[in-house]
């Protein structure tokens, strides 16, 4: 066996596929987000303005965030030192568990690596806690989702996207007294669309199944307190498992899910994914923690997010660029083929300044290749000028059709 040659065609299938991934090297300047300074592949540096990321909210160069987060390196050192179970446990992560459970009005909460890990390590031990279980899972859900659910050895079904209809019949076809969970998203980040979450938990009550959504594209960013589209529409007390991110609007890195207490007391008992590694370091979860408790007030800011996006959507679509407009602050450009989405990304980087990263198949299906904006209160009107101008010169460069009505 030549395992060499064996890479070397692993790889060769992707450039082939043009689905090749080049990580683009930035370093982010702290007090000037979303500006950054990209260390290019010959040694030089250019400056850059970060279009792509999902630091939603700019929380990841707070003050609140970064002195907490500096008080607790102070007083604790680097790591935390052990595992959950074996004196990796602190006050810091008792105290953003009890911030997570009453942002999500829930009995607790826990922290997991990250929010892959949350539900890749929830959804894998769910079978094991209701033996039998059958879990429906949308089309669409991402791909730790997809992970848990395919590794926990009990059934699943997988509904087309957003299709209650579908998820009814395939929740009619089942026994009625085997345990039953549906898995949804509350906004799926790479439309920007929003999960029918009044509709699936109308459904779970009626099958006596429960109900499992994602929120990592929400949290932070809807609801009054910011906790979510679940908050946003007051159906918080439906939902019996909710997954977030600590990594993307909240600022910082970690996942969690919040639940009744003995849900995760179970879940924190039985998943190999939450007892078998090294807990958080203490600073991590005190930025989280602080970042929640000041998102939790600050209504202004999610005000301005949502602006900027209507902003950055109304200019696109006056350009008539093919956007997505589900209403969400997701503003996905459809380029429609991996070359031209890249050459757009690359020309948009080495000539403007702006990244932005191509997404290809298979996080997206083939033909539907984009550039996915995450306009943020940290993009201001010259961020915003310099976009709109650039993409309007290179969508008319690269010969690429506009729109009618974009939309
Ligand atoms: C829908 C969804 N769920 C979960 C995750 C994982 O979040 P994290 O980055 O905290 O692992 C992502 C990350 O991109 C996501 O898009």
């Amino acid at each position: 066996m030549n395992y060499t040659a064996q890479l070397d065609d692993a790889l060769q299938r992707l450039h082939d596929e043009d689905r090749y991934r080049t990580f683009i090297d930035i370093e982010r300047e702290r007090g000037n987000f979303p500006h950054a300074v990209w260390n290019k592949p010959d040694g030089t540096k250019q400056p850059v303005t970060v279009w792509c990321g999902n630091d939603y909210l700019g929380m990841g160069q707070h003050p609140v965030v970064l002195d907490a987060m500096k008080e607790a390196v102070d007083a604790t050192g680097a790591g935390s030192g052990g595992t959950r179970n074996i004196s990796g446990t602190t006050v810091y992560h008792k105290r953003l568990e009890a911030e997570l459970a009453d942002w999500h009005q829930k009995e607790a909460a826990l922290v997991f690596s990250s929010a892959y890990i949350a539900n890749d390590a929830t959804l894998s031990t769910l079978p094991k806690l209701f033996p039998g279980l059958i879990i429906y899972s949308d089309a669409l859900n991402h791909a730790s989702m997809i992970e848990g659910v395919r590794r926990n050895g009990g059934a699943k079904r997988v509904f087309r996207h957003n299709d209650v209809e579908h998820l009814r019949e395939l929740l009619q076809a089942d026994d009625p007294n085997v345990p039953k969970l549906i898995a949804f998203e509350s906004v799926y980040s790479m439309d920007g669309d929003f999960g029918p979450i009044e509709e699936i938990c109308d459904l779970a009550d009626e099958f006596n199944a429960l109900t499992y959504i994602d929120e990592v594209h929400a949290v932070g960013m809807y609801g009054a307190r910011g906790a979510g589209i679940a908050e946003r529409d007051g159906l918080l007390d439906r939902l019996d498992i909710i997954n977030g991110t600590l990594g993307k609007a909240v600022g910082v890195f970690g996942g969690y899910i919040a639940a009744s207490a003995k849900m995760c007391d179970a879940v924190r008992s039985y998943a190999p994914g939450f007892i078998f590694t090294t807990s958080l370091p203490p600073a991590v979860v005190a930025g989280a923690a602080a970042s929640i408790a000041h998102l939790k007030t600050d209504q202004a800011l999610r005000a301005q997010h949502q602006t900027q996006a209507a902003i950055l959507k109304l200019r696109l679509k006056g350009l008539g660029l093919p956007i997505v407009d589900h209403g969400s602050h997701i503003v996905p450009l459809i380029v429609g083929d991996p070359k031209h989405t890249k050459l757009m990304s690359d020309m948009m980087l080495e000539g403007f300044g702006i990244y932005v990263q191509p997404i290809n198949y298979p996080t997206v299906p083939r033909g539907t290749e984009r550039l996915r904006f995450t306009p943020s209160p940290v993009h201001g009107p010259r961020e915003m000028d310099a976009l709109v101008g650039a993409l309007d010169e290179l969508w008319a460069h690269c010969a690429l059709n506009r729109a009618e009505l974009a939309g």
